[in-house]
């Protein structure tokens, strides 16, 4: 039995090292170019071609190289007894907060703005947004939202999250599926930490716009597909919004034409929020390739039916 590694534009010979020097007797193939093709029972993929699976008769388990497992989920020649897991490492919960503190800190102290400014020679003050008025709403209490959440309280800003289920965080105010607009009437700064499913696309809309409290701020590390864009540019255009800093998009890259490009107050970064280190990954993978031989649960299975 063996691993093939599978991603577009991705230089994966680190994962295949790093996966070989933690076991010298596993079998790992880059796609393509897949020699044993009926030996490949685990996939690993990020952003794989469709119908690129179908070549492989024995596969039984796919993980997603990052959290997001929407683009597994989303492929038609995923068979009915294949199942799915993601790769969730510590350092990428804490690489997504540090992004948003990040983001935040910009949108206070108007970074943008001043970059523009320097470039022209201007010297122009703008009032700095003040910590009171970033009341921070994370959408998505998950490996990701929670690391988020955890990081922002302890900079030192009032935090709430949003959930399916129920939750209790220190500190942490939470609300569940039917409180959302209890939870957005206090939110200032929407961060969206959502995995993209049938019920989450397109959550990111008007009507959810000018539910935020004012003034208001969005940043996006969920999926492309969560936001409505032509919402966004309407929000900003009437002031609902006053910026939004987007790391993920409906189609990557980003096209050359896109309207977001030269929007003044979107803040654009090529889905680099958190990326996945292949020498914290290997282990997690090579964990859940043992677990399928084994015939265990695998860690970090996704809910089919779920869908994330
Ligand atoms: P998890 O599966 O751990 O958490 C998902 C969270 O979203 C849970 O709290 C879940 O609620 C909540 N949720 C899901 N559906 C709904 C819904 N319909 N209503 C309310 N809450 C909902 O995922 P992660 O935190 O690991 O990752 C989240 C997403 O972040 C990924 O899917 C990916 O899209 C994105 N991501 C982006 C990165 C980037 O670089 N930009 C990097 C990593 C991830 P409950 O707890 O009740 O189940
Ligand atoms: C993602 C990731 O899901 O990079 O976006 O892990």
């Amino acid at each position: 039995m063996s691993i093939v590694l599978i991603a577009k534009n991705r230089d994966l010979d680190p994962l295949k090292r790093a996966l070989e020097a933690l076991d010298p007797h596993i079998e790992v193939e880059i796609w393509p170019g897949v020699k044993k093709k009926d030996r490949i029972s685990f996939a690993v993929c990020w952003n794989h071609p469709a119908h690129v699976l179908d070549m492989y008769p024995n596969l039984k388990v796919i993980s997603s190289l990052g959290a997001g497992v929407d683009h597994l989920l989303s492929d038609p020649s995923l068979k009915e007894h294949h199942r799915i897991c993601r790769v969730v490492t510590p350092s990428l919960g804490e690489q997504l907060a540090f992004y948003v503190l990040n983001a935040i800190l910009n949108y206070r102290f108007h970074t943008a703005s001043y970059v523009d400014q320097q470039r022209e020679g201007v010297w122009k003050k703008h009032d700095t947004v003040s910590v009171s008025d970033c009341h921070v709403g994370i959408l998505g209490l998950g490996e990701m939202g929670l690391s988020v959440a955890k990081h922002i309280k302890n900079a030192g800003y009032e935090v709430s999250g949003w959930s399916r289920s129920p939750k209790t965080i220190s500190g942490i105010q939470t609300f569940s599926s039917k409180e959302l607009g209890d939870f957005l009437k206090q939110t200032q700064i929407l961060v969206c930490c959502l995995p993209l499913t049938k019920e989450t696309e397109g959550i990111l809309d008007l009507d959810l716009f000018q539910q935020l409290k004012d003034p208001s701020y969005l940043i996006n590390v969920g999926r492309g597909k969560h936001l409505v864009e032509e919402d966004l540019i309407y929000a900003l255009n009437t002031g609902t919004l006053t910026g939004a800093c987007l790391d993920v998009f409906i189609n990557e890259p980003l096209p050359e034409n896109h309207l977001f490009w030269n929007r003044p107050g979107i803040y654009i970064t090529p889905h680099i929020a958190s990326v996945t280190d292949p020498e914290e990954a290997a282990p997690v993978i090579l964990e859940n390739y043992k677990r399928m031989l084994s015939g265990m649960d695998l860690h970090n299975e996704v809910d089919r039916s779920r869908g994330y």
